[in-house]
């Protein structure tokens, strides 16, 4: 967190040991912002890291992508739920409004969303923005964090 309260982060991670590491950061930023967008391409390791943050809150479920309801719902070691979505496969922002994204997004719980991209009218005001990028070469991917 910088001094003016929000986050912003520059995060190294060298091979898949530093994932743990990487989660934390980012569970840490959820309490102020619940709303989490990954963003990044094929492979970049959007959903790897999504799987280590619900491992360390505690949810038992297999954590995957969610396909064809585009929302997978976890309940956390605390009972909270926890909403992770993928709109890589939507054709238009209509079906994302019509399994309620918006309203999933203004629940308060955390929303872990992948290929934010496909709905940029539909993004809250507010959100953290993780950025992933793979190295050309090698295991190693930075992760990029902003608040919005
Ligand atoms: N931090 C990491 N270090 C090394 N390997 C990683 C890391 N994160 C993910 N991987 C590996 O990269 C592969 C793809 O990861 P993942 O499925 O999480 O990508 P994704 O961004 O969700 O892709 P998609 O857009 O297709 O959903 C997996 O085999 C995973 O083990
Ligand atoms: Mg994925």
């Amino acid at each position: 967190m910088d001094s003016t309260g929000t986050h912003k982060a520059h995060f190294q991670m060298s091979s898949l040991a530093d994932l743990p590491a990487a989660a934390s950061v980012l569970i840490a930023a959820a309490q102020s912002e619940p709303i989490i967008l990954f963003e990044g391409q094929m492979g970049a390791g959007k959903t790897t890291l999504i799987r280590e943050i619900c491992f360390q809150l505690g949810v038992q479920e297999n954590v995957s992508s969610p396909t064809f309801a585009l929302v997978n719902e976890y309940e956390a070691a605390d009972g909270k739920l926890i909403y992770h979505f993928d709109f890589y496969r939507i054709r238009e922002e209509r079906e994302a409004l019509d399994i309620g994204a918006p309203e999933y997004f203004d629940s308060g719980r955390l929303c872990l969303i992948e290929w934010p991209s496909m709905i940029p009218n539909l993004l809250p005001e507010h959100y953290l923005l993780v950025k992933l990028q793979p190295a050309l070469d090698g295991e190693v991917r930075t992760m990029i964090i902003n608040q919005v």
